[in-house]
């Protein structure tokens, strides 16, 4: 008896670390399972037209209020958009330079797209993914829903789906995927909130695209990004990519990957693989003026264009179709894809 009421203490003291220790390691275990956790990709839906197809624009690093021929494109845009009649704009990022937005309040916004995108085929909505610049400012203000009540076609999220019945839009967010960012950032500013561990950050949003790639059971799959796998511009290919995503895009038979990043157009496509590299960055600032030889021999190159213009893709259950237009609205290269002749896209 004595003895018992002598261990009781200790042994009290012990069950009561150990719950602790077990409670600890649910808080630690459900924290990374919520901040970093398996968080299915948000999707979102958009209808066919009534001929079955789809339409739309896509445009990347644009917004400078106008200037640098952004509002020349703009225009042109809208020529096209009315032309196709589009369902949607996709955005592959740097929406704000230089320093992305300063928080949701930053006029900015109504300055670089509100004011500039105003043509009526443009009055869609825009599902635009971050650029290195949008990072360097309150990214937050970017992704928050409040910005759709100053302009309601604003839809930006890090990484989400668009599911139409023709094609599948996965929209991946590259900037964290970038090392020099991280290590050498020349004195800019990164708003890293949400991101860090990187490396955390890295293998679950891989982790979740893989899952998405896999379910999807639509014919066509396309992977929008701010960074090039593949270009021949300034920043050239971006090599983290090569190594993390590209196998993933392979072995998923994606078969277009869409970015911006280097401010040019461009078509790559490389010997052994059907996908094909699209860069429509024209979006302002453009005539960089150093083309790049390519980064691997087994590429080729369709087409580069180094000033402004966008893209445009049309898609059927038969055919998808790009089309790319300078600062006139000129066709400057069109390039599509039959299912008829392939056995598939
Ligand atoms: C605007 O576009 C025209 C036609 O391509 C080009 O000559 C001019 O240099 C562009 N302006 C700027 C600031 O890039
Ligand atoms: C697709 O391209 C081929 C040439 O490569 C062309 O003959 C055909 O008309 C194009 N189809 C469409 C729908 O643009």
């Amino acid at each position: 008896m004595a003895t018992t009421m002598a261990l009781s203490p200790y042994r009290n003291s012990l069950v009561i670390s150990l719950r602790l220790l077990l409670v600890l390691e649910w808080v630690i275990f459900l924290s990374f399972h919520w901040s970093f956790g398996y968080a299915e990709l948000q999707t979102f839906h958009h209808p066919l037209k009534p001929d079955g197809s789809i339409s739309f624009l896509v445009i990347g690093d644009w917004g400078r209020k106008g200037y640098y021929n952004q509002s020349e494109v703009a225009q042109q845009m809208g020529r096209k958009g009315e032309e196709m009649n589009i369902d949607f704009v996709v955005s592959t990022g740097d929406n704000f330079y230089d320093n992305g937005l300063k928080d949701i309040n930053d006029p900015n916004f109504q300055e670089s797209f509100t004011n500039v995108y105003t043509a009526k085929s443009l009055q869609k909505p825009w599902f635009n993914v971050l650029g290195n610049h949008d990072y360097r400012g309150d990214v937050k203000a970017q992704l928050n829903p409040i910005l759709r009540k100053t302009d309601s076609r604003w839809l930006c999220l890090r990484s989400f789906i668009l599911n139409t019945e023709v094609a599948d839009l996965f929209f991946v967010d590259t900037t964290p995927f970038v090392e020099e960012y991280f290590t050498s950032p020349d004195g800019q500013f990164y708003d890293w909130r949400d991101i860090l561990p990187r490396q955390y950050y890295i293998a679950n949003l891989l982790k979740d695209l893989e899952l998405a790639l896999a379910r999807s059971t639509s014919t066509l799959k396309i992977v929008i990004g701010h960074h090039a796998i593949r270009s021949i511009a300034h920043h050239g290919d971006t090599i983290e990519l090569i190594h993390m995503l590209l196998p993933m895009l392979q072995d998923n038979n994606v078969d277009f990957y869409i970015n911006g990043h280097d401010h040019s157009l461009e078509q790559i496509s490389c010997m052994g693989s059907p996908m094909q590299f699209f860069t429509s960055g024209g979006g302002s600032e453009a005539w960089r003026g150093d083309e790049k030889g390519l980064g691997d021999n087994k590429c080729a190159v369709n087409f580069f264009y180094d000033g402004q213009g966008f893209m445009s893709t049309q898609i059927s259950s038969t055919n998808a179709k790009f089309v790319f237009y300078n600062v006139n609205g000129e066709t400057l290269h069109s390039w599509n894809r039959s299912k008829l002749f392939h056995s598939s896209f």
